[in-house]
């Protein structure tokens, strides 16, 4: 009565698309291993790969508070369950962290009791993991990190997920630079008023960037990934962020933005060569600048 499951990075945004656009990587990704026990209750054993820095408290460590409440919600709180957190992927990178445990601990749950719940239904719990690390409940990490490929959150009242097309060549390329940038602080800092102006050129943005994801125009992916409204505001935290998207985009990358909140950047690129050129000029440069960083290159 063992349950293993692996559960990817994402890349939330996807430039234009605050809070409603996010795909899955491949790797990183963080694993959870929970095993049925006599002693009821939900216990976490072990968390390896946090360097300490995670609440071991399982009603404050979204993997097992998500978990927790996935069990109040079906009835089954007498059961008990050991779970271990094997973090292989960086905490506070903006590559959906506690997204890849979260959902990483609801799949093995439910996949232990028999598969109750669909992907789908986990969602909800899943939201509630991210309110828990940062404040708010988006679903554009965990939404990809669950169904993979490329997610949208059509609508959050209720919440509305639609999978998205993934063309044939896409790749993304990836670098986390080492600064600390927490989602919390990166959403405080975001204006709440935008101009009517700004939201035409936005909306114009989405809609092209999902035209282009349906008819494999890549050109029409690239220009359509431009960011009016968070981008100008959050770059900010991000050095040599604008240098790396110059250097990104002579090296030919389609596109190149923050992921989710930051402080990671990523490219996408119309090949796996593409993105791996791509990504180690971005951690040349860094490296140049005395700023180490954690680079990768992924399929979608
Ligand atoms: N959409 C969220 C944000 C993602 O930009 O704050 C955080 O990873």
């Amino acid at each position: 009565d063992t349950v293993h499951v692996f559960a990817p990075a994402t890349v939330a945004n996807m430039v234009c698309g605050f809070d409603v656009l996010g795909f899955a990587l491949y790797d990183p990704g963080d694993e959870v291993i929970i095993r049925r026990v006599e002693e009821p209750g939900v216990r976490l054993v072990n968390i390896t790969g946090d360097d300490g820095r995670l609440p071991r408290q399982v009603s404050k460590n979204t993997v097992s508070a998500s978990v927790v409440s996935f069990l109040q919600h079906i009835g089954r709180t007498n059961i008990g369950i050991d779970m271990e957190l094997h973090k292989r992927m960086p905490i506070g990178s903006g590559l959906g962290s506690s997204a890849a445990s979260t959902v990483a601990g609801l799949y093995a749950i439910n996949t232990l009791l028999g598969s109750p719940l669909s992907r789908r239904e986990l969602l909800p719990f899943a939201m509630q993991g991210e309110e828990l690390a940062c404040g708010h409940g988006h679903a554009d990490n965990v939404a990809p990190a669950l169904l993979g490929g490329i997610t949208l959150i059509r609508g959050y009242d209720p919440v509305d997920v639609v999978a998205l097309p993934v063309p044939p060549a896409l790749h993304a390329s990836v670098v986390f630079p080492h600064v600390d940038v927490p989602t919390r602080d990166a959403r405080q800092m975001i204006r709440t008023k935008v101009a009517l102006k700004d939201a035409v050129t936005q909306w114009g943005n989405i809609a092209g960037l999902v035209a282009g994801l349906f008819t494999d125009d890549y050109a029409l992916i690239g220009r359509s990934m431009q960011d009016v409204l968070i981008e100008p505001t959050r770059a900010i935290l991000i050095p040599e962020f604008y240098e790396m998207r110059r250097l990104a985009m002579e090296a030919g990358a389609l596109s190149f933005g923050i992921s989710g909140s930051g402080p990671s950047v990523f490219a996408f690129a119309r090949s796996a060569e593409q993105a791996t050129y791509v990504t180690s000029i971005i951690q040349t440069h860094l490296t140049e600048q005395g700023i180490g960083s954690n680079g990768y290159v992924s399929g979608i």
